[in-house]
């Protein structure tokens, strides 16, 4: 028996090289390996105000670019969120054995909302309970994520045990897993801060579908310091972020990458850098134009991803409500 994979991903715009090198082209390339589920979480969208227009472009977008990336609705059950109703039903009964002590301590929460102050949703605090329904309701063991996710992983852990304790073993227990290399790619304007599909300044972040020209423009205007050699140095946050990306989309050896670069400077590094990644994501992009071309192709994709996931959501579900005494 395969274990379980689940994983989401929000359709909130602007999905880049981060969301691709941390998750999305992890969770194609161990296809294989596992029984995977893989989730458009647009009501996790919605803890932040969506225009509705976008919000439904969006969806369709990520959709393309997960299929693009490799998903393999063969392999792969692929459907949105709230085409899934029991998702924010067993939000809300987790929502009940929650302390709202875990959910303060969330450094997503508190990033967010310190940016936001007054205008912040219940929704938002509350994020990790929706999270924590969507991996428990499929008896997941394994949870792909970046490094960010991880603190939401492990409250879903610890309401699951918490639940099992007082219901005996109605959940499985999930895992996170998290690369060694590349589960925290950071800005190319700020080494400092996470690359993200919400930061305004143009230079921040690659996004999937940027063309050639953007990419090269983006990549040479990169945040690095003033010294010279190409060598990986944590301590240099700008040119180790840059030589990860590298490293990533060439699959070589540090040791490697960095005698290819020894005695050059950190143009001419960039100018490889650029070239790798537009031939990286060359592929990716043509994928991604044929599938929105091909009328009606998302949509029964996602109807029948929704039409699998549904009965294994009920399932659980209903031994919830059992167990806590519902209906
Ligand atoms: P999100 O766009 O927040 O829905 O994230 C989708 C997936 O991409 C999650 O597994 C994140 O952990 C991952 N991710 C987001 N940003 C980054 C980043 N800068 N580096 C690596 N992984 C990331
Ligand atoms: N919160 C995740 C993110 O922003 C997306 C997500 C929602 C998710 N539900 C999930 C990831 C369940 C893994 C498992 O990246």
């Amino acid at each position: 028996m395969k274990k379980r994979v689940f994983s989401g991903i929000q359709p909130t715009g602007n999905t880049h090289i981060g969301n691709y090198i941390g998750a999305t082209s992890r969770w194609a390339a161990e296809q294989d390996i596992y029984d995977n589920i893989f989730c458009v979480v647009d009501l996790h969208a919605i803890t932040e105000r969506q225009d509705p227009k976008e919000l439904k472009a969006n969806t369709r977008e990520v959709t393309g670019l997960l299929l693009a990336a490799g998903i393999d609705p063969k392999k792969s059950i692929l459907f949105v969120q709230s085409h899934v109703h029991e998702h924010s039903e067993l939000a809300w009964i987790l929502n009940c054995y929650i302390p709202m002590g875990w959910l303060g301590r969330m450094t997503q929460y508190k990033e967010k909302s310190g940016k936001q102050k007054e205008q912040v949703s219940a929704g938002l605090f509350d994020y990790p309970a929706l999270m924590a329904a969507d991996i428990l309701l499929y008896d997941t063991n394994v949870v792909p994520v970046g490094e960010d996710q991880k603190q939401h992983v492990e409250l879903a852990r610890d309401v699951a045990q918490r639940f099992n304790n007082f219901y005996g073993e109605v959940f499985t227990i999930p895992e996170p897993k998290i690369a060694d290399v590349g589960a925290r790619i950071m800005g190319l304007d700020d080494p400092n801060k996470k690359m993200s599909k919400s930061e305004e300044g143009p230079n921040h972040a690659i996004a999937l579908l940027d063309p050639p020209d953007v990419i090269r423009k983006k990549i040479m205007r990169a945040t690095t310091d003033s010294q010279t050699t190409v060598v990986f140095d944590e301590k240099r946050p700008g040119i180790y972020n840059l030589l990860t990306i590298y490293q990533i989309f060439t699959e070589k050896e540090k040791k490697q990458i960095e005698a290819e670069f020894a005695g050059k400077g950190y143009g001419d590094f960039k100018k490889a850098l650029a070239e790798v990644v537009i031939e990286g994501l060359r592929p990716l992009q043509e994928r991604y134009h044929k599938i929105m071309n091909e009328p009606g192709y998302l949509d029964s994709v996602l109807a029948e991803g929704a039409a699998k996931a549904h009965p294994l959501a009920q399932k659980t579900l209903a031994k919830v409500h059992k167990a806590v005494g519902l209906g």
